[in-house]
């Protein structure tokens, strides 16, 4: 697994990582304390970081943090990176922190490296909301701030509440067939030094499925899924979160952080994307 820049943080993490959102059926039986399939989901999430995959994206809204916590029992706590969301209705000081220790809690840590707050919410003043992140981070509970469904501006703006922190990350739609990020959002994340997080890294399922990825795929011996995920993951502020559900679909994913692609191929996807 090759291990990347994450933003100004200092630490390295996993270039290919996973995310934990399954389905809406999954998260309304999460609810009713159901736990048909997790056992499937935590096998598959060890299986990632058994090839070295450090980073994990989960959120309080997706039910999955128990999973996570399930999966990183008896792992070395300093080695993994784990990032979770706050809802958009928990923005207020108090609830953010209220949420933040539920997170905690469901973990089953005493810190989080990455706390993103999941979308926007223009009801609650950005000020409020980055200074409880700050807080955390005076605390010692959390290690970075993120947020996810940002647009330019309101990465400015994040920013800008932030003045004893950095803002390390925004996460949004990324991947060969959704590119709107590189409007203006990566640019900008490679000039400050953000991360990029990208969901939806195989177009939510479309790209192993994608002839078009056929002619990269013979010549490197990567599946489709790979070069999907290498395409993305050569970009030094993107971190894929591929979803991570079934064993042998995460260690396909986490194959495409053993390598790279060359200039050639990503230019031949680029030019077959546009
Ligand atoms: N911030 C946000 O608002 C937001 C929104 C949406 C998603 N996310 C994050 O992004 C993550 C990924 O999103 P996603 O799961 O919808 O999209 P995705 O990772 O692009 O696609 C997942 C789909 O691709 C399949 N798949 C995965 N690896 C495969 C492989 N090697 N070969 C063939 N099929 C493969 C999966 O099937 P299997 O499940 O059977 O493996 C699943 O159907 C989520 O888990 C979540 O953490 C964040």
């Amino acid at each position: 697994m090759r291990y990347k820049e994450f933003a100004k943080t200092g630490r390295k993490v996993s270039a290919v990582g996973m995310g934990t959102y399954y389905d809406p059926l999954w998260v309304a039986a999460a609810f009713m304390a159901w736990r048909r399939g997790s056992e499937r989901k935590v096998d598959a999430i060890k299986a990632g970081l058994e090839t070295g995959v450090s980073l994990v994206d989960t959120a309080e809204i997706y039910k999955s943090e128990p999973l996570v916590a399930e999966s990183i029992r008896g792992r070395k706590r300093d080695e993994l990176f784990l990032a979770t969301k706050v809802w958009p209705n928990h923005l207020h000081r108090d609830d953010l922190l209220r949420s933040f220790e539920r997170s905690l809690r469901r973990l089953g840590t005493s810190y989080i490296d990455l706390y993103q707050v999941h979308w926007p919410n223009p009801r609650v003043p950005m000020r409020e909301t980055m200074a409880a992140m700050e807080e955390l981070v005076g605390a010692g509970k959390l290690m970075h701030v993120g947020v996810s469904n940002f647009n330019l501006e309101q990465v400015r703006e994040a920013q800008e509440s932030l003045p004893k922190s950095e803002l390390s990350s925004v996460q949004v739609d990324y991947s060969l067939i959704h590119r709107r990020a590189e409007k203006d959002l990566l640019p900008y994340c490679d000039r400050e030094k953000i991360a990029l997080l990208a969901y939806y890294p195989l177009g939510h399922g479309k790209l192993p499925n994608d002839h078009r990825l056929d002619p990269v795929s013979s010549r490197t011996g990567r599946t489709r899924a790979q070069v999907a995920l290498q395409w993305l993951a050569g970009k030094p502020a993107v971190f894929p979160i591929p979803r991570a559900s079934r064993p042998e679909h995460v260690v396909e994913n986490a194959g495409a952080g053993d390598g790279e692609l060359s200039e050639a191929d990503g230019a031949e996807l680029d030019a077959k994307y546009r």
